[in-house]
């Protein structure tokens, strides 16, 4: 489902180079979910941003459901990952000026559809975000961003979740809530990708890797 092969990033600035991500290889099967866990600066985000069409490595390989989003143009490359995967941000990247609902409708473009419509209420009722359907993202707790940003990347029900520290804002029942469902969702046959520094998440896992200074040092 999704596979990555001898990867490496390397970001060149106007400062130093700094290598984030080392020969990194990992492969996550359609109903696994995988936690990547490491500290801050390991490159779990750049990891993430990579698989997620995102970030071109350096060098190395991403493959998603077969395809090599990097082969494609840049639009055919966003039309192949927006379908193919939900993204869930480390910084919500929320429209500030939407609502909740609308938020959670953006990847549905324009207008939007009743069968959006209703996939949006149905995932603000499970986030428990119906009571703040039209506030706009300042009105909202952090976690409630975060829901809101979880509710989004399910929007189009995506095969595959890549979620970069979920539960970083949320508190034990709400962080409980999150990765439950994360948890049903690759039960249901998804493929779930999570990034975090915290271990406690590893426990919902099936499979846990450790990142450290841009290496695999643990499986
Ligand atoms: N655009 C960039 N240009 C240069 N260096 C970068 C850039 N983005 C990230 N880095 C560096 O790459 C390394 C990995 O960063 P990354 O954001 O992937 O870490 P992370 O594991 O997600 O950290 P955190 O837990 O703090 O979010 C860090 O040393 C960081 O300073
Ligand atoms: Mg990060």
């Amino acid at each position: 489902m999704l596979e990555v092969k001898n990867l490496t990033k390397i970001y060149t600035g106007r400062r130093n180079a700094v290598t984030a991500l080392q020969d990194v290889s990992l492969r996550v099967k359609a109903g696994e979910f995988a936690v990547v866990q490491g500290p801050s600066g390991s490159g779990k985000t750049t990891l993430l941003l990579t698989v997620g069409g995102l970030l071109a490595p350096t060098s190395g390989s991403v493959s998603i459901q077969g395809q090599n989003p990097y082969a494609l143009s840049p639009e055919r490359r966003a039309r192949f990952c927006g379908s193919a995967m939900g993204f869930v941000f480390q910084q919500f990247h929320l429209v500030p000026y939407l609502n909740v609902e609308r938020n959670i409708l953006v990847p549905s473009i324009a207008i939007p559809s009743n069968q959006a419509r209703k996939r949006a209420q149905a995932l603000m009722d499970h986030f428990h975000l119906s009571e703040r359907a039209h506030h706009v993202p300042s009105e909202l707790s952090t976690g409630e961003r975060q829901r809101v940003a979880l509710a989004r990347a399910l929007l189009n029900t995506p095969k595959i979740l890549l979620a970069d520290e979920p539960t970083g804002n949320l508190d034990a029942e709400n962080a409980e809530i999150v990765l439950n469902y994360l948890v049903e969702f690759a039960d249901n046959g998804g493929t779930v990708l999570l990034v975090t520094h915290d271990a406690h998440s590893t426990r919902y896992a099936g499979k846990a890797i450790c990142l450290h200074a841009g290496h695999i040092v643990s499986e």
